[in-house]
């Protein structure tokens, strides 16, 4: 149940009572600051969550096909470059179907330690591969994977495999998403090969097409995020004077996901008062692209050297094979 006499009791608190981290916290401090922002990861509550599987399936959504037909079609030479008995550690664990073609195809696989947030989600999942791979070891581990998380005990000893698909590391800014690879470097060790799938800069026509698709899903995943507000924080979004835009900033090379005002408007969300001049927009979003160079050249500044890399025949979408020579950092004795 979601009370509403709570959502409004809320009107009552001081933006400085908030909870630190909560989404009420940082949904006021987004709002309140230019230009407007929300942090991404509030698109994914349960709704958010099936939106975002119908958004992956979308005729216009390319990446997922793309990403799972190169996985598929180069499954053997991608297994080839992990080391037999490794543990495959996935990062974000939400696409069983990528998963299982590494799975499959690199047959003698000691372990797999998918890293989530939702540890629900990781039991449910990992129940399942239990069944179908029963001579790997499922080892779910419920953390965020862009925090230093340690890895389970049982794969102290195996050589590491990372694997990151679905262009997610496009969402970090470029700066994070070098930290990022740094950090998974150190989980993973020296001598770990990483799988990273990396969407690439292409004809803008469809990189926008992408993400604003005929039939509103990726618009009703954005837009998710006030229905959200309004409901979890009782603020009163009028949600059909703002609209989802979603466009191709060439300069910065990432699609900006923005909701925008359509008149001016004054919102109240979490006991802040919100104004929104016509044509306003709060970002919630970014996709970075990159170019097979760009993504190795990042890739190499982090301690990452480039093993190989795979596009689909249209070349929208790469498959890149990594090996960390950088420095590792250990598990402290207990
Ligand atoms: N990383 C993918 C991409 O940027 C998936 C994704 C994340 C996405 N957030 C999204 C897709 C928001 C559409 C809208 O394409």
């Amino acid at each position: 149940m979601r009370p509403t006499a709570l959502a409004r009791s809320r009107f009552s608190i001081e933006p400085d009572q908030l909870e630190a981290g909560s989404f009420a916290a940082e949904a006021v401090a987004g709002l309140t600051k230019i230009p407007k922002r929300l942090p991404p990861k509030f698109f994914y509550d349960s709704t958010g969550s099936d939106l975002f599987e119908r958004i992956t399936a979308l005729p216009e959504y390319y990446p997922t096909r793309c990403e799972l037909s190169i996985l598929r079609e180069r499954a053997d030479e991608i297994a080839a470059l992990i080391p037999s008995g490794a543990a495959l550690i996935e990062f974000g664990s939400g696409s069983s179907m990528k998963t299982r073609t590494l799975l499959d195809a690199a047959r003698d696989l000691a372990a797999y330690v998918p890293v989530d947030i939702s540890a629900e989600f990781l039991d449910a999942q990992a129940a399942n591969l239990r069944q179908e791979y029963p001579s790997i070891a499922m080892l779910p581990v419920a953390a965020d994977f862009g925090t230093a998380f340690y890895l389970p005990e049982a794969v102290a000893d195996m050589p590491r495999a990372g694997f990151f698909p679905g262009s997610t590391i496009g969402n970090l800014e470029p700066p994070e998403a070098a930290v990022f690879l740094r950090q998974a470097g150190k989980i993973l060790g020296t001598g770990a090969v990483f799988v990273v799938g990396v969407d690439l800069i292409k004809d803008e026509k469809v990189l926008n097409k992408a993400y604003n698709d005929s039939a509103g899903v990726t618009a009703a995943f954005n837009r998710n995020l006030l229905v959200r507000m309004n409901r979890e924080l009782g603020a009163d979004f009028d949600l059909a004077s703002f609209e989802h835009h979603a466009f191709f900033n060439r300069e910065l090379h990432r699609i900006e996901m923005h909701l925008a005002s359509l008149k001016r408007q004054r919102v109240q969300v979490a006991g802040a008062h919100v104004t929104f001049r016509v044509g306003e927009t709060i970002h919630t979003e970014n996709s970075y692209k990159y170019t097979i160079e760009s993504l190795q050249c990042l890739a190499r500044s982090v301690g990452w050297t480039p093993l190989n890399v795979w596009t689909d025949s249209k070349k929208y979408f790469s498959v890149h094979v990594l090996k960390f020579t950088g420095e590792a950092v250990r598990r402290p004795q207990q």
